[in-house]
């Protein structure tokens, strides 16, 4: 059944409320877009940030120009589809949001499948098998989750028995000292980084791949790394920011470096990285009728991650201060080209700039 939202009446009623779909193939192609971040600029956890509302009201166009202008969400977030993110931010703002538009941090890891689909894939982070399943809708085939593994053997970790985790379906026919793996991705926020940062070192360090052996020698990584992002921070209803993917990694790569002397290698997918800008302009470009808009604007909170990656693609990066970023000023490290106190101040002030530009054209 849809969800509410995605109704056909609701659809209707949210068009007849606004007079504007958000994001329809009627609205002229733009010369410019949006890309908003969502943890710290639009939500905070489950609480809307108020101005946020008003903020996407006024990109469909409920702004003194009428204008429509088109956006995608770019988060580093994710652990679950495009289509569930686009649901529930949809209902939170309630204004109607397309799968198409939203950029999870793991989206761009979609080109890993071509390589990957045939091999084992541990997949690592979120909630219950809510990863399993996005993994195997972007086309992977052989997926398993560190739940897997500790409900092979719960000795592989221990200190806590595996009974709180999901259990997969093929559970009771897993005999993981047959599957090699061919690579780990860590596709969210691992919810027991003790256990995962075992189970992944294991695969890591594993004679073949295969969990339970070992390599003679350590010092050569056969089974590749991916991180879906690599936030040392990130914001959410908590007053201090909360710890993200990126401090799993530092541990990781911390544990792995004393046990064997070498850096862990890995590539890292998410903002700031150019794989994921790359993946958002192709994007960008499908949402406003195949046409490569000329300035494309990132708001964000976190500057390590949002502003740094619009820097250096080349968009122009609006910091706020709703989320990681609460100082005075501009950030030290990553400056944005202007900085608003909310993401209502930040629209307007890309709207003002742009109307300004087409009154001197
Ligand atoms: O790193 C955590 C992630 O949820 C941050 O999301 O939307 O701030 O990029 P976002
Ligand atoms: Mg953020």
């Amino acid at each position: 059944m849809l969800p509410r939202l995605f109704s056909l009446s609701n659809i209707t009623a949210t068009t007849r409320l606004h007079g504007y779909r958000a994001f329809s193939s009627k609205v002229a192609p733009k010369n410019y877009a949006f890309a908003f971040d969502i943890d710290g600029v639009l939500i905070k956890g489950k609480r809307t940030i108020p101005e946020a509302k008003r903020a996407i009201r006024m990109l469909n166009g409920d702004n003194a120009h009428g204008r429509h202008v088109p956006f995608v969400l770019l988060t580093n977030g994710g652990g679950v589809t495009e289509q569930a993110k686009a649901e529930q931010i949809s209902n939170m703002l309630d204004v109607e949001i397309s799968p198409d538009q939203v950029i999870l941090s793991h989206s761009p890891m979609q080109a890993l499948v071509e390589q990957y689909k045939n091999k084992n894939v541990l997949v690592v982070g979120g909630k219950d098998r809510e990863c399993f399943h996005v993994a195997k809708k972007y086309g992977f085939n052989h997926v398993f989750i560190p739940d897997d593994i500790h409900h092979w053997q719960a000795s592989v970790w221990p200190f806590r028995h595996p009974s709180r985790d999901s259990i997969s379906p093929d559970a009771a026919s897993l005999d993981f000292s047959k599957i090699p793996f061919g690579a780990v991705m860590v596709f969210h926020d691992s919810r027991d980084w003790g256990r995962d940062i075992q189970i992944m070192l294991d695969a890591i360090c594993a004679e073949n791949g295969v969990v339970g052996t070992q390599k003679g020698d350590c010092k050569v990584q056969e089974v590749p790394v991916y991180f879906s992002n690599t936030d040392i921070i990130w914001s959410t209803e908590f007053p201090v920011p909360r710890l993200a993917q990126g401090s799993f990694k530092m541990a990781l790569e911390n544990v792995y470096h004393t046990l064997t002397g070498t850096n862990l290698q890995s590539t890292s997918y998410g903002k700031p990285y150019p794989t994921t800008y790359a993946y958002a302009e192709r994007v960008i470009e499908r949402i406003n009728d195949g046409k490569k808009p000329s300035r494309i604007y990132a708001v964000g909170d976190n500057p390590a991650a949002d502003i740094k990656g619009a820097n250096n693609y080349g968009w122009t990066s609006v910091l706020v201060r709703t989320g990681v970023f609460q100082e005075p000023g501009n950030s030290p490290h990553f400056p944005a080209h202007s900085v608003c106190q909310h993401v209502e101040e930040a629209v307007e002030w890309v709207l003002q700039q742009e109307e300004d530009k087409e009154k001197k054209a």
